[in-house]
């Protein structure tokens, strides 16, 4: 027989069976600020406290009034939100105040042009998609200038010029398999081979470790973590990581992958092959404080470094603020905090005022091909409805001189603060606290040589942090995620208007997991099966 529709869980329903069997498996009904609730079995509803702040989209809070009552007005006016290609002097006031922010925050008067996009992994995926064209045009450009130059070289050596014999040509002739008496016309034809190879081949992109920067068949190739990636490597080209911790190792990777084209100079009367550099790297991509890594903040030295790394190759640097971004670490960009200006910019998640689906790809005017906007396009970007309350968003944590942002540094102080004396008070438990304002991670000690043979298990299978999870759902209403790639370290993004109140609550429900933990009791961590 036919399986009932009505009982079939087709959504995505194997996550839904895994978190069911961990307590995770609860239906919102209502949000606000950082508070979602449910109804239990009873009826009653339930209020939790939401750490999680839609993986840091909520930094004004869920259902934030102002944004709620803006968007209301917005459906009553019956403002257009399908009107491509028309006039969007919206999106250009969105672009405008956020260069406002970053001539602010970075003190530059560069500007920076606005692609729109729907999610945090579109918008990555237009900046390596941009940086991609923007090397293609240079090569095309350098291949023009060289083209030129052969045919000069060419009748230079008609009218008489010889060709010069030295360390430019033995490597082309080497390259090119050229004998050592080759002519003008087969060195002209060795060179358009070589450089045509050369030419042809994937630009290579970079990024640390540990990064994470979207999970479509383009980004999930930058996301380190291996699960999410390499299933995928055939589809899209790869990035090579970095790792952070060895300071000469960004540079030695950009010196190893230098590649030039060869090209002829006349010179008093004689001909020269010379070597120009070829632009083999597509961008170096990073988070300025790496999320799904476990809240990882890269410093200012490391930041300079990667400036001049770079810069030594015009190689450039897309800062991904999708996830630090709009003020959640004190300032709007947390690439301010170490002085880290990129050629590019992601913004999405909170951008939306947690109430849309918005993203936007900044690109520095100096790198910016107007002809992209020729090649990219999609149906939803820069709709109206997202576009306004983005603007309005921008509004909001402007407002008051950056209110938004000193609440985001005090809050993040006083929570950090309650972390801390935590960790102090169960070193065997907590590992490490850490974060900027309010993106913070709380790191606890590998448990899989735990004498409790449930969180042990629970270790060993990668599964703790959501364990953890689980607990403090149903015992202290309170909700707090790992980061995916970080399984021991749980989260913390809740937004500006978490009040003292909230933070008592978290740490009376943290001190008791905590004592569990120290304990090794495993018996209250887990939900109770349900009875036969
Ligand atoms: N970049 C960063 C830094 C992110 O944190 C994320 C998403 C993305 C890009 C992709 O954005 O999901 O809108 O396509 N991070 C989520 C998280 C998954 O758990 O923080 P998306």
């Amino acid at each position: 027989m036919n399986p009932v529709i009505e009982e079939l869980e087709l959504a995505e329903p194997y996550i839904g069976g895994l978190l069911a069997s961990l307590g995770l498996g609860v239906q919102y009904l209502r949000a606000e600020g950082n508070s979602l609730f449910y109804r239990d079995s009873a009826g009653s509803e339930v209020s939790v406290l939401d750490m999680v702040g839609g993986y840091g989209s909520t930094i004004i809070g869920h259902n934030n009034p102002e944004i709620v009552a803006y968007a209301k007005s917005l459906f009553d006016q019956r403002i257009p939100i399908h009107a491509q290609l028309s006039e969007h002097p919206i999106a250009n006031e969105v672009a405008q105040k956020v260069n406002r922010i970053i001539q602010r925050e970075f003190e530059t008067s560069d500007a920076y042009s606005a692609v729109f996009a729907n999610s945090g992994a579109e918008a990555f995926e237009i900046a390596i998609k941009h940086a991609e064209f923007d090397r293609l045009m240079k090569v095309a450009g350098l291949a023009e200038e060289i083209g030129t130059n052969v045919e000069s070289a060419r009748s230079a050596v008609s009218a008489g010029a010889g060709i010069l014999v030295d360390e430019a040509h033995a490597r082309l002739s080497a390259d090119a398999g050229l004998s050592g008496d080759a002519g003008v016309d087969e060195v002209i034809s060795g060179i358009t081979r070589v450089n045509g190879e050369r030419m042809a081949a994937a630009p290579v992109f970079l990024a640390p470790e540990g990064s994470f920067h979207g999970k479509l068949v383009g980004s999930v190739q930058f996301t380190h973590n291996a699960d999410f990636r390499t299933p995928f490597t055939s589809l899209a080209v790869q990035c090579r990581f970095v790792p952070m911790n060895d300071p000469d190792a960004l540079a030695k990777i950009i010196e190893a992958e230098r590649r030039t084209l060869f090209d002829l100079v006349v010179e008093g009367g004689t001909v020269r092959v010379v070597e120009r550099d070829l632009p083999t790297i597509g961008a170096f991509a990073l988070e300025p404080v790496q999320g799904e890594a476990g809240i990882r903040p890269f410093d200012r030295e490391t930041a300079l470094r990667i400036q001049q790394a770079c810069a030594a190759v015009d190689c450039p640097i897309i800062v991904d603020e999708i996830q630090s971004g709009m003020g959640r670490t004190g300032a709007f960009f947390a690439s301010s905090h170490i002085g880290l200006q990129g050629d590019y910019y992601t913004l999405a998640k909170s951008l939306g005022g947690g109430i849309t689906k918005t993203a936007m790809t900044l690109v520095r005017n100096t790198r910016y091909r107007k002809e992209f906007e020729l090649v990219h396009s999609s149906t939803f970007a820069k709709d109206g409805f997202s576009t306004l309350v983005a603007g309005r968003t921008l509004d909001l944590l402007e407002a008051e001189d950056g209110e938004v942002y000193r609440l985001a540094a005090e809050r993040g102080s006083r929570l950090l603060e309650m972390l801390n004396s935590l960790r102090d008070e169960f070193t065997t438990v907590i590992k490490d606290v850490r974060g900027k304002g309010l993106m913070i991670g709380l790191e606890f000690h590998d448990q899989s040589d735990s004498a409790s043979a449930a969180i042990a298990g629970y270790a060993g299978a990668g599964l703790f942090g959501y364990v953890l999870s689980g607990y403090l759902l149903r015992l202290h209403a309170i909700r707090m995620f790992p980061t995916a790639s970080a399984a021991n370290t749980l989260r913390l993004e809740p937004s500006v208007y978490l009040t003292d109140a909230e933070i008592s609550r978290l740490e009376s429900g943290l001190r008791s997991l905590l004592v569990l933990l120290r304990d090794e009791d495993g018996s209250g961590l887990l939900p109770a099966e349900p009875a036969e």
